[in-house]
């Protein structure tokens, strides 16, 4: 398969060429800058188009096993595909957790059959989410897992979250801190502040996140261990972070695109909708992310994929559950944040590609020859509008319905195979 014409951009060797991409099997087989004359078999013109190394979304919760009314591994394999995206990391907060060898197998087995994107699961931290025990790290990594993590349930006890830093480096997984002090956040539903106060709603204040991200900077200063904190969305924990970069602490960080375009008014058009957590926040923090980006002190841009059904979501918005979709619009969004605030694109696109792969010790996010055929072609010029016609997950929960974007995915190829093309 060829690839021809193409702008192909890729933030790895920092590679911006007009050219053409030689697919063999299921790996690139060789990139030739200024186009060539032989090339034969399937030809896709990607004139006018971008091609980009396949997205990793290493923060998506895809409900399989336990919540399959809100999304299982084939409707998120497809939501994946069609956003351009070709692995993803997805979350232990199941129905059983995954925290032992014989949930990971079930992910494993069933990703195979499906086929379609590389699905990589997290293993739990502590046994059943509960911040206490922690789980078998060696026999979870043996089975297939990519990294370790409590996410939904920040580990509040720093023993416990010392103890998950040690194994999970001890078998080269890295560890995935979502950072929340529950005895700060309490029972809030949204951002503390004005707006919380107006809908009578109870809020979270941003030191329930700096504080937790605080104690893990320390933490990992202090056992020289590295750990990955996500989603953060707080001006505050981005400096806390900076800072700790600068003295030469093994921390990364990613923010999702809703923390990047959005703020908490996106509750008064989208009501539960734009229920998350951690809660969208002030245009304060909002900016200082958008910086971030700018600075390169934030490493990934991941999507937080969290589908709830319609009746969930129907509730009131303190009974709702936390999150939105993600997959779909997570490239859209990158094309827009690079379009209104003029950040380099090889940068935005290192956060969906080679840091992740980095980060999670994973093959792929890069075009270079001999790598894994997985890549992503946009068209950087198609501006559209989401709506829930677009939604390929089983769930619609998004803030970015109504949402404009500039540019659109055209095709992914996954290991040398289209699985999705636009039409
Ligand atoms: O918004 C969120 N949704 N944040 C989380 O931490 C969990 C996630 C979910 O599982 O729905
Ligand atoms: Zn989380």
């Amino acid at each position: 398969m060829w690839i021809k014409g193409g702008r192909i951009l890729d933030a790895s060797g920092r590679t911006d060429v007009f050219g053409d991409i030689h697919i063999e099997g299921e790996k690139i087989a060789g990139i030739y800058p200024g186009g060539t004359n032989n090339a034969a078999g399937e030809i896709i013109d990607a004139k006018g188009l971008w091609v980009i190394p396949g997205l990793i979304d290493m923060h998506v919760h895809l409900r399989d096993p336990g919540y399959e009314h809100k999304e299982d591994l084939m409707s998120g394999s497809l939501a994946a595909a069609s956003g351009g995206v070709s692995t993803v990391l997805c979350m232990a907060n199941t129905h059983p957790v995954n925290d032992n060898p014989s949930v990971t197998n079930y992910i494993v087995e069933k990703a195979k059959t499906i086929g379609l994107v590389r699905i990589l699961p997290t293993g739990a931290a502590t046994r059943g989410l509960a911040g206490k025990d922690l789980v078998d790290i060696a026999a979870m990594k043996r089975s297939g897992v990519a990294a370790v993590s409590d996410d939904g349930m920040a580990i509040q006890d720093s023993a416990v979250l010392e103890g998950a830093l040690q194994e999970a480096f001890r078998y080269g997984l890295p560890l995935i801190s979502h950072c929340q002090d529950r005895s700060l956040s309490g029972h809030g539903v949204m951002n503390e502040g004005a707006l919380s106060r107006e809908l009578g709603l109870e809020g979270i204040p941003k030191a329930a996140e700096d504080a937790m991200v605080k104690r893990d900077v320390e933490l990992a200063e202090k056992i020289g261990k590295p750990i990955h904190i996500t989603h953060i969305a707080t001006m505050r924990s981005l400096e806390i972070i900076s800072e700790a970069k600068d003295r030469g602490v093994g921390i990364t960080c990613d923010v999702t695109p809703h923390h990047l375009l959005l703020t908490q008014e996106s509750i008064r058009g989208h009501g539960t909708n734009a229920k998350m957590y951690p809660p969208l926040r002030d245009e304060v923090d909002r900016m200082a992310l958008i910086e971030g980006l700018r600075t390169s002190v934030i490493d990934c841009i991941a999507s937080d994929h969290a589908p709830h059904a319609r009746h969930e979501k129907a509730l009131d918005f303190k009974d709702a559950p936390f999150g939105m979709l993600g997959l779909q619009t997570l490239l859209p969004a990158i094309l827009k944040i690079h379009v209104d605030y003029q950040i380099d694109i090889l940068n935005l696109l290192a956060c969906v590609t080679i840091n992740p792969a980095r980060i999670l010790h994973i093959e792929g996010g890069t075009l270079q020859p001999g790598e894994r055929a997985d890549i992503t072609i946009v068209d950087p010029n198609q501006a559209w509008t989401f709506n829930k016609h677009h939604i390929v997950s089983k769930s619609t929960n998004s803030a970015f319905i109504g949402a404009t974007f500039p540019g659109k995915v055209i095709f992914t190829i996954a290991r040398g195979r289209i699985i999705y093309s636009q039409n």
